[in-house]
């Protein structure tokens, strides 16, 4: 008889696909999904997004079938975000109940039922300046743009969303929010708060998308420094404080850590994004033969749940939830 070494073998739960099925400690589900979708004004317009392949400004009749394939394809959620006609100063459009976002809501709500609509708030989309809030003497002024959001977010809530989620970064914001929807009949309606968002350099196709960079300056003064980890908690302990349903770490890939300290910390729901550059990155490598796209898409989404994300928003959400099914 052969001596057989006596060393542990892992190898053998790895030997055939059903095996590694079997035993896989993280699974992907097209429901954990949102994907993020822009909304414009007028009708007939889909236009390309050159830094997001794939991604377009859409008005909301050409806003709608993609929502119908995301929720054919399963996918959990849509997140909206508006680019109006018209911007200013303290961008008073993004409240207006007739603007792309509460059209759209309106127009999704009216179809279906089958997907969770989710409204980012902010005012970058909406300030002629790019920043998040009213500007006052060459900073966001903190206290002053509450209001904003506070009334932004309930027009949101008026058009029949099912998730606000606040991504300013102002301090107070979730307290302010959530007074303004309970005081306005919206005590049902749950809030996502994006309570870790770093100050990153990630969202650059982004801000392309919905010209949005500011005019002037960084958003460094209130989305948090991306050498901090601890401060997240800070951040998501208040934000839960002030009644967040769920918490979000956003970016994503670079952040995994921060997404397990979350995870590990809380009870509720935690969301990340994979934000616009995570994306446009795969993208890009794809497009030159460099990586294979598709396995890479798929082994970043399962490496953001893995460190503990309950819900990814990605730009991937229908293309990963089709190769799901
Ligand atoms: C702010 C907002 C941003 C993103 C989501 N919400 C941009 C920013 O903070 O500058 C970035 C999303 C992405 O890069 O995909 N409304």
């Amino acid at each position: 008889m052969t001596e057989v070494p006596s060393f542990a073998r892992t190898r053998r739960l790895r030997r055939s696909p059903a095996l590694r099925r079997q035993v896989a400690e993280t699974r992907l589900h097209p429901a954990s999904f949102v994907l993020p979708l822009f909304v414009t004004g007028g009708t007939d317009v889909q236009k390309p997004i050159a830094s997001m392949p794939g991604n377009f400004q859409v008005s909301v009749d050409r806003l709608l079938p993609l929502v119908a394939q995301a929720a054919e394809a399963g996918v959990g959620g849509v997140m909206l975000f508006g680019i109006p006609d018209h911007k200013d100063e303290v961008g008073s459009s993004a409240a207006d109940p007739d603007g792309p976002v509460p059209s759209a809501i309106r127009a999704i709500k009216d179809q279906r039922d089958d997907i969770v609509v989710w409204a980012d708030v902010c005012m970058c989309e909406y300030t002629s300046h790019g920043h998040c809030g009213v500007v006052v003497d060459g900073v966001v002024d903190n206290d002053a743009t509450l209001p904003l959001l506070a009334e932004t977010a309930v027009a949101y809530a008026h058009a029949g969303a099912d998730i606000i989620a606040p991504s300013d970064m102002m301090d107070g914001r979730v307290d302010a929010i959530r007074s303004a929807l309970d005081s306005t009949g919206h005590s049902e309606l749950a809030l996502c708060s994006y309570s870790a968002k770093y100050s990153s350099s990630f969202y650059g196709p982004f801000r392309d998308a919905v010209d949005s960079t500011p005019a002037f300056g960084d958003r460094r003064s209130h989305q948090m420094d991306p050498a901090n980890a601890l401060e997240a908690l800070t951040e998501v302990t208040i934000d839960l404080a002030e009644g967040a349903d769920m918490v979000m770490v956003k970016p994503a890939g670079p952040y995994l850590d921060v997404i397990r300290d979350v995870k590990d910390m809380v009870t509720v729901p935690v969301a990340a994004y994979q934000v616009s550059g995570e994306f446009s990155m795969i993208e890009a490598a794809a497009a030159n033969g460099w990586i294979d796209g598709d396995r890479v898409m798929m082994e970043s989404l399962l490496g953001i749940a893995r460190a503990g994300a309950d819900i990814t928003l990605t730009y991937f959400a229908t293309r990963a939830a089709r190769l799901l099914q």
